[in-house]
């Protein structure tokens, strides 16, 4: 077996939840160094490992595989090009990018190293998208007829204190772009591309600058039409995914940052089918979930595995649907994806404050 990849983390906020998923993979990843500016924070949860306030010294050390990145949004991009630059691997938290224009110079720079970008959309990774993979491969979905998408969650004041969210400058954008995005990839996943969005955008929950409510009536390209609903001021934490196909919906739980590791419902249209239906699930409960999932995937697609893991493709189309969402609910008009090519907002969705 090859040696584990030797993986820094940039960033100790979320970070640590991507240190635990690497320690509960000790065959494929060594984290050798966490770098954040504020040290007091890394040592907290750095143990034994190096720890840094220098990225640049970081990305000069000729032994490191993977840089995977945990900064606010507004320091991805600079931080990803940096360390392609370095022709380090690069992960990087959600949002990957803050506008399209981002995105392409992302991919410019991954087609001119030899390192790859894996956006983190961990989401993905759980016995529910496992499930739906195999009944769909198994023909048990049929063509996809509706969907409803709920993300309501309960951000207040401890959540705003970091300075960087709930503004433009540092978050970038609200709900739609830090928080709903993964109900958003996970329906990509689970039906497919998203054609076209009317969006209303609201700030009710909070005294912030971005959005923090929103109502979207999405179709996707094969003609599905979807709601999203979206709250940050709901009394509780809940996701919920319900996905009506030909031949079954599937329903989620509630499990807000979790979904595809909640407890779901597979309905059979045909109730004669649903011993079938219920052998498939019950046969994708086994498998890393999580974040662990998504860093199993990746260090798969890195030894040359045929199906990557959550690609830049997927991160594009993310930002796609985040800018046509902005220049709909701006413009109040029904924008197309992808978002056309003289589009404004493809350079910055940012409001002129
Ligand atoms: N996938 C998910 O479910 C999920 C969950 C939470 C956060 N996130 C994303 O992760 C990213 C980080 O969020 P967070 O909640 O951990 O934020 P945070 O503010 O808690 O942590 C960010 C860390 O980055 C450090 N930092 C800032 N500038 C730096 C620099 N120039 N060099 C080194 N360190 C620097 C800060 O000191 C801080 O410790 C965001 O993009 C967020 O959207 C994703």
């Amino acid at each position: 077996m090859a040696d584990p990849l030797r993986t820094a983390i940039v960033g100790a906020g979320i970070g640590a939840q991507h240190l635990e998923a690497y320690r509960a993979l000790p065959d494929r990843f060594e984290v050798t160094a966490i770098c954040d500016l504020d040290l007091f924070r890394t040592r907290a949860i750095a143990g034994e490992l190096t720890v840094t306030d220098d990225f640049e010294s970081l990305l000069a050390d000729p032994d490191l595989d993977i840089v995977d990145i945990c900064l606010p949004p507004h320091l991805h991009t600079e931080a990803i090009l940096a360390s392609l630059a370095a022709g380090k691997h690069t992960i990087c938290e959600k949002p990957l990018a803050t506008s399209l224009a981002e995105i392409d110079r992302i991919e410019v720079a991954e087609a001119a190293s030899t390192a790859r970008v894996f956006p983190v959309f961990q989401y993905r990774f759980g016995p529910a998208a496992r499930a739906l993979s195999a009944l769909r491969d198994g023909g048990f979905l049929g063509t996809p007829l509706a969907a409803a998408l709920e993300t309501h969650w309960n951000r207040g004041g401890d959540y705003y204190a970091v300075p960087w969210r709930g503004t433009w400058a540092g978050e970038m954008g609200g709900a739609i772009l830090g928080h709903a995005i993964h109900a958003h990839d996970w329906l990509s996943f689970a039906m497919g591309p998203v054609a076209s969005v009317f969006a209303r955008l609201a700030t009710r929950a909070n005294p912030i600058e971005v959005e923090d409510c929103a109502a979207l009536a999405l179709t996707l390209t094969d003609g599905t039409p979807v709601t999203s609903s979206v709250t940050l001021g709901a009394a509780s934490d809940t996701t919920r995914i319900r996905l009506v196909y030909q031949n079954l919906t599937a329903e989620s739980g509630t499990n807000p940052y979790k979904p595809a590791e909640g407890e779901w419902a597979y309905l059979a249209r045909d109730p004669t089918r649903q011993p079938e239906v219920d052998a498939i699930v019950a046969s994708s409960q086994e498998g890393p979930n999580g974040y662990a999932g998504l860093f199993a995937a990746i260090s798969d697609a890195l030894s040359g595995a045929p199906s990557g893991p959550v690609t830049l493709a997927d991160a594009r189309a993310s930002i796609e649907l985040v800018t046509a969402i902005y220049a709909s609910a701006r413009d109040d008009r029904p924008v197309s994806l992808p978002v056309a090519s003289g589009e404004p907002f493809r350079q910055s969705w940012l409001p002129a404050l």
